[in-house]
């Protein structure tokens, strides 16, 4: 009998399917072995792509505060099936998982389709996705579903280059950057390179026993942590907190606090973190264990 593989996904710009079709390239073509069914969550109301600047700013407070919107149901054939494995792809939106992932997750059908399963998360984020990934384990946790692997696609360039680029990505939809600024998002060579943590995961998936997985997709450059990102977003989820419940406890001054929230973000990010950068550098010898010990955790599941 086959294996039956669920990838389940969203995506705006494509990115995040390309990773998965690359990825699991080598389980499409042992069709003996294993059957792959793709699943692309669709909202009822979609977000637009590319974005208006007013409606992705306007999004954060229901992304931050993981308030879900009406998905369409899956397809029966996507439902009507029991799978060995789920490939459960996401992106984050403003340091939380994004809206389409958590509206599927608190779904019925998310809970047919992961309760009990094993499960392998693959992101395809800017570059802070660590502790959406802890927020997506509470889900995970309450639907008894097994997180047996992560792998965490970034733009690999400096913090500051990949912001530059993301945000004039999502404004025009275009990933190609005029010279001499990198194209946004995961890499073309990282994306088309996905396929070998596919055939780690194969040999996995074979017997059902996962473990050792992690490790050796970490040695194949699945998961890098850089412990200042991580510092950054702590920062942020705390700031973050405050202004989501400004909104929420004011809905009728939601523009202004959106504005607030957006003028903060600008400041956070060019003022605020390079000087949280010096301070994290110095301080480097002080807390090099506790760094060390930060990215032995994220690097694992
Ligand atoms: C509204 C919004 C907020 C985002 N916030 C973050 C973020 O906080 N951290 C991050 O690493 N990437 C962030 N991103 C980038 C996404 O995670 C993702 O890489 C990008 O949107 C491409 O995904 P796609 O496959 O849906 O096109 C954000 C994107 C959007 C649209």
């Amino acid at each position: 009998m086959p294996k039956n593989i669920l990838v389940t996904y969203y995506t705006q710009s494509g990115q995040l399917e390309e990773i998965l079709t690359n990825l699991t390239r080598n389980f499409r073509e042992q069709n003996e072995d294993f059957t792959v069914t793709y699943y692309q969550i669709r909202m009822k109301k979609e977000f637009p792509f590319p974005w208006p600047s007013d409606v992705f700013f306007n999004t954060f407070p229901e992304s931050y505060l993981q308030i879900p919107s009406e998905i369409i149901p899956p397809p029966d054939e996507v439902l009507n099936k029991d799978y060995d494995l789920v490939i459960f792809g996401y992106q984050v939106w403003f340091l939380t998982p994004s809206i389409p992932t958590i509206s599927f997750l608190k779904s019925e059908y998310g809970k047919k389709l992961l309760s009990g399963k094993p499960l392998i998360t693959v992101s395809g984020t800017r570059n802070m996705w660590m502790l959406s990934q802890e927020k997506l384990k509470k889900y995970f946790k309450e639907l008894n579903a097994k997180l047996v692997g992560n792998i965490a696609l970034v733009d690999r360039h400096d913090n500051y280059t990949s912001v530059i680029t993301i945000l004039k990505w999502m404004k025009t939809g275009q990933k190609e950057m005029p010279k001499p600024w990198p194209d946004a998002g995961v890499s073309r060579k990282e994306i088309a390179e996905s396929g070998k943590y596919g055939e780690i995961i194969q040999q996995y998936a074979q017997t059902g026993d996962y473990d050792g997985m992690q490790k050796e997709l970490v040695k194949n450059g699945a998961v890098e942590i850089r412990p200042f990102l991580l510092k950054v977003e702590r920062v942020g989820n705390r700031l973050f907190t405050v202004f989501a419940k400004k909104v929420q406890q004011n809905p009728d001054k939601r523009k202004f606090w959106v504005n607030t929230f957006k003028f903060y973000l600008m400041v956070a990010i060019w003022v605020i973190s390079p000087i949280v950068l010096i301070l994290f550098n110095l301080t480097t010898p002080i807390f090099w264990k506790k760094r060390k010990r930060e990215i032995k955790y994220f690097q694992g599941i």
